[in-house]
């Protein structure tokens, strides 16, 4: 079958499908009906720092290498994480970057702070720092050089000596960049400092900066809590939406402990109107992001201030289930981004990256809580609550501009007594591969009800339910049901090709696994029960490698309840 889809897309399910396995989100947020549980199976903090991404500044976007990054600069901005509440908010590191040190080691090989910007010594600012009960961090290269072209002493082949003296001064978070590499291996480079690191017995959060060259998401959670995933950023609409489309379809690759990083923020840095500041802020949060101030607080606006502020905003970024949010749908630049959070509640953002005004919609469905209405929505810049029924979402949303609700569902609806299909009742939780599922109707790939016949190997069945891996269908059962009965299959209309592998959970549990189905695979039946469940998750991965063709069908979903 023909496809015609966005990069987009295409990028985020290939993403997907390099997963090992799909689990159901556990206790209210599966209850809600969550989405997709896109986790790399290593989701926790191996040594339990960064749970949450990391929240502070760094001087980089507002002083570059100039004279005004210094011992004062570095105060003040703690000062002001203190009296402007910030602190209050979340923020916690003061990290310094690149140009803090003399451009030769000492006759020890030390580092040396540059004692111009840095009068007393590095241990001094640290100390302030903490002093302030905020955590202080630094930045060296692995590579000979740092970055500036002033070429400051990098960490290769000395990163031992280099992580135990940055333990001695007390630092808390190391960013460790890229330049001058020498074209020795990332993973070696940057495991080498990990371990150096480690070593030391102070815990360091350890920030890969290789800009994504290595593709550090795909190797480095073990040894990092958070990487780059592109070049630097600039204070400028383009280089900031770029960054963020770059960003978005590596969400299944964050978590607790290890995070994206799209770069650090320019807000505040006069580069770009106070609505894409609140836009930049938002995708920001949206996508887990490391939320590091990057400008001169001591010069900064009310504006400013209140844009770093937004505590609702922070709460979406630095939620505790830390998955990051995912478009769900970009018509033309008008692009939906939506986020799973603890409570069930969800995040969501419409941003209009286009030149002029535009209305972006979408619906409860779309960003996986259908059926759980009325719904409580908080927008969470102007602060204005309303009650939506409809279970549509629509906003004029100027240029560059950007509205986010937080949306508390309402409770789900308990399927009825007796025997139910499954396509009769409401689902609380809908991710799917392509388009939307269907009920009793294949999976048609791109709007609701494209969908043919559900067939599998010749035979037709009227009722049922069209996927496309990969694939979540979430019921909220509410302890009242027995069991489940489905056939499963790839459906006829995927070609030859089709491999998919049907599982069922009772919560969190397991209970039922189809194995790998082809095309050529006659139906299989699967029986679950259910006896106690709050929820019924419906899981489909690819069970090969072309995911163009995972067409797959949950035919005859019989339901019993008492
Ligand atoms: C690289 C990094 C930046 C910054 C500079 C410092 O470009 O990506 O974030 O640290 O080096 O020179």
């Amino acid at each position: 079958m023909h496809k015609v889809r966005t990069t987009l897309t295409r990028r985020l399910a290939a993403t997907l499908t390099a997963l090992p396995l799909l689990i159901p989100a556990v206790g209210t947020a599966a209850l809600a009906g969550a989405s997709v549980a896109a986790a790399p199976s290593a989701a926790a903090a191996p040594d339990g720092q960064a749970a949450l991404p990391p929240m502070g500044f760094n001087n980089w976007n507002s002083t570059h290498c100039r004279a005004d990054f210094n011992e004062a600069m570095v105060k003040g901005i703690a000062d002001l994480f203190v009296s402007k509440g910030l602190k209050a908010a979340g923020y916690r590191y003061v990290n310094l970057d690149d140009c803090w040190a003399l451009p030769s080691r000492n006759a020890s090989g030390d580092l040396v702070a540059d004692p111009v910007r840095f009068p007393h010594g590095i241990k001094a600012v640290a100390d302030y720092v903490h002093g302030k009960g905020l955590k202080f961090g630094i930045y060296t290269s692995a590579g000979t050089k740092t970055c500036n072209t002033a070429g400051f002493p990098g960490g290769l082949g000395h990163e031992r000596q280099d992580a135990n003296l940055f333990a001695s001064f007390g630092v808390d978070y190391l960013k460790y960049d890229n330049c001058n590499n020498q074209g020795v291996d990332a993973k070696k480079r940057y495991t080498d400092m990990a371990n150096a690191l480690r070593d030391t017995g102070r815990p360091i959060v350890f920030s890969l900066c290789d800009w994504g060259e290595s593709k550090a998401w795909e190797w480095a959670a073990p040894i990092g809590h958070l990487w780059r995933t592109t070049g630097d950023i600039s204070d400028n609409w383009s280089s900031m939406i770029d960054i963020a489309h770059e960003n978005q379809p590596l969400a299944p690759y964050a978590g607790p402990g290890h995070w994206n990083d799209p770069d650090m923020l320019e807000v505040g840095n006069g580069g770009m109107t106070a609505a894409e500041y609140r836009t930049h802020f938002t995708l920001w949060s949206m996508m887990s992001a490391p939320l590091l101030i990057g400008t001169d607080l001591r010069k900064a606006s009310a504006e400013t201030f209140k844009i770093l502020s937004n505590r609702d905003m922070i709460a979406v970024d630095q939620d505790p289930l830390g998955k990051q949010g995912t478009v769900v749908a970009n018509d033309g630049g008008l692009v939906v981004m939506a986020k799973e959070l603890k409570n069930g509640d969800r995040a969501v953002s419409l941003t209009n990256e286009t030149g002029t005004t535009a209305t972006i919609s979408t619906t409860m469905d779309a960003l996986g809580i259908g059926n759980s209405g009325p719904y409580r929505l908080k927008d969470l810049w102007t602060k204005a609550v309303s009650t939506n029924r409809s279970g549509t979402i629509s906003a004029s949303v100027p240029a560059h501009a950007t509205v986010a609700y937080r949306i508390t569902p309402g409770r789900a609806p308990l399927p009825p007594a007796g025997t139910s299909h499954l396509s009769d009742l409401p689902w609380t939780g809908m991710v799917n591969g392509w388009g939307p599922v269907e009920k009793d109707r294949s999976n048609g790939e791109r709007a609701a009800g494209d969908g043919r016949a559900l067939t599998i190997n010749g035979t037709v069945y009227p009722k049922g339910l069209g996927a496309h891996a990969v694939s979540r269908i979430t019921y909220h059962l509410g302890a009242r049901c027995t069991g489940l009965t489905v056939d499963v299959g790839v459906d006829d209309e995927s070609g030859p090709g089709g491999a998919v592998v049907f599982r069922i959970y009772r919560d969190t549990t397991k209970v039922a696994d189809s194995g790998v189905l082809t095309t050529s695979d006659p139906a299989r039946t699967l029986t679950a029960d259910l006896t106690g469940a709050r929820t019924l998750t419906l899981v489909v991965t690819p069970g090969g490698n072309n995911i163009d063709h995972d067409h797959a069908d949950w035919a005859t979903p019989r339901l019993t309840c008492i």
